[in-house]
């Protein structure tokens, strides 16, 4: 196996959350929250991933299949965090140099202090190079115990804490890198004798120091880098942080977005610059925003759409699967889904494109320039030409395509002619 090697642990049920899906497997801003974890680990300099399954094994291979550099280890039994690493043995069996053991259940990990820790492992040999963090609330996580000389002594989990360690605000995020083959000796060497009765991956380092092996802790996480999701309290606590992080991204590439408190914007998403999402706006999934667009307030759009530069879309306007070419717009109480819209094409108030029959999704076809009025309802599939002109509250009816540059009216829509006094009249 190429190293440096990830190791990330994922087969615990994470009973706290009270739920049927796998822990790892909880979104966070729209992607499953081992995936975050998994581009951090390549992002840092991964070469290859072990994800370590157990409980809803099979969810968790299936969310990452389409990961080419992830391979899995099956722990049968949840024994704890130690026998998850231990499960990893086949697969490394040769293999000597690092390995980075991370947990799946802290989404928000970014690769930077994960590199330096690489970075700092391959400086000087070290068995166990351990990422701490020292942040205002402890709760949950081990504590990280020095000497009075700040060496490094070993961790103790929150259970197995005395009043005074429970105090102790450094803390371990579950980030080591650790030299092989000398991890499996530790391993070799855990027991149960702990409040919850598992192997702990945290007796480790303390075993190798013991072993005379050079062991290091270093506070290089950020408090926000470690939050554990283990609750569903704590779930939506990551959802905001990872919230804040995109929107901070896109704003830092010259998009405004007018209120982020109020807006929702998946991990997923492309926008360009000069766009501006208006409040209450929630845009999830794949989505493409070009430059110069105005989106909301109010607007939902979702997965598989794109809007083509300087494309509006309104309050109360939902998108989906849709494609709208440059400066199309939408800009009231609409539904588009699967469809395609043209350039400059205008979609009136409450129009919608009734695109699922009961049994099939169709799709619906707008050229350049069409007009589209109030209230109109085309049911797919079903194409308007460019320049065609749909009456407010028609309904174009399936297959009734409409020609290029023609006007229909009514109800089934109907192809208007003009009558001697030069009134419209459908024909
Ligand atoms: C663990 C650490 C703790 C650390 C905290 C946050 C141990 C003993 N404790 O506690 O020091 O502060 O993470 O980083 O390691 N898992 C398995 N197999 C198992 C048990 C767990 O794969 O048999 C996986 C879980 O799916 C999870 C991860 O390991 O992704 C951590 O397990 P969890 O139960 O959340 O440990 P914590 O109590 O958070
Ligand atoms: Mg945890």
């Amino acid at each position: 196996m190429k190293g440096p090697v990830a190791i990330i642990l994922a087969a615990g049920h994470g009973k706290r959350m009270k739920s049927d899906l796998a822990k790892v497997l909880h979104q966070v801003c729209g992607r499953p929250m081992i995936r975050y974890v998994v581009d951090a680990a390549r992002a840092a300099g991964a070469q290859s991933i072990i994800v370590v399954v157990g409980y809803a094994s099979d969810q968790v291979r299936a969310a990452l299949a389409d990961e080419p550099d992830v391979v899995f280890a099956e722990q049968t039994r949840q024994l704890g965090t130690g026998d998850a690493v231990r499960a990893c043995r086949p697969l490394l069996e040769g293999y000597s140099g690092p390995v980075l053991v991370l947990v799946g259940d802290e989404p928000l990990i970014r690769p930077e202090p994960l590199a330096s820790l690489l970075t700092k492992h391959k400086e000087k040999e070290h068995a166990c190079l351990l990422g701490t963090s020292i942040v205002s609330d402890p709760t949950g996580f081990g504590r990280i115990l020095r000497d009075s000389t700040g060496r490094f002594l070993r961790i103790v989990e929150q259970r197995d804490c005395s009043p005074e360690e429970a105090a102790i605000r450094e803390v371990n995020p579950s980030c080591y890198v650790f030299e092989l083959p000398g991890l499996w000796d530790a391993l070799d060497r855990l027991d149960t004798g702990n409040a919850q009765g598992e192997y702990y991956l945290t007796d480790a380092p303390q075993l190798l120091q013991s072993m005379g092996r050079r062991v290091v802790a270093l506070p290089v996480l950020e408090p926000d880098d470690i939050l554990g999701v283990n609750s569903r309290v704590q779930l939506a606590e990551a959802n905001a942080i990872m919230q804040r992080r995109i929107q901070e991204y896109w704003m830092m590439e010259g998009v405004t977005i007018v209120d982020p408190r109020n807006t929702y914007i998946d991990g997923r998403v492309d926008i360009g610059r000069d766009t501006i999402i208006l409040p209450y706006t929630v845009i999830s999934g794949t989505v493409t925003i070009g430059k110069h667009c105005r989106v909301g307030p109010f607007s939902h759009l979702r997965d598989g759409s794109v809007l083509a530069d300087g494309v509006e879309v309104g309050a109360f306007v939902e998108v989906n699967r849709t494609h709208l070419e440059k400066g199309a717009c939408a800009r009231h109480l609409a539904y588009l889904g699967d469809a395609h819209i043209g350039a400059k094409a205008n979609i009136g108030a409450g129009a919608i494109t009734a695109n699922f029959d009961g049994r099939v999704k169709s799709s619906t076809v707008i050229g350049a320039g069409a007009m589209i009025g109030s209230g109109a309802i085309l049911i797919a599939p079903v194409e308007i030409g460019a320049n065609g002109y749909v009456g407010a509250g028609a309904v174009v009816t399936r297959h009734h395509d409409v020609e290029p540059g023609a006007t229909v009216v009514g109800v089934p829509a109907r192809p208007l002619s003009r009558s001697g006094d030069g009134k419209h009249q459908p024909s």
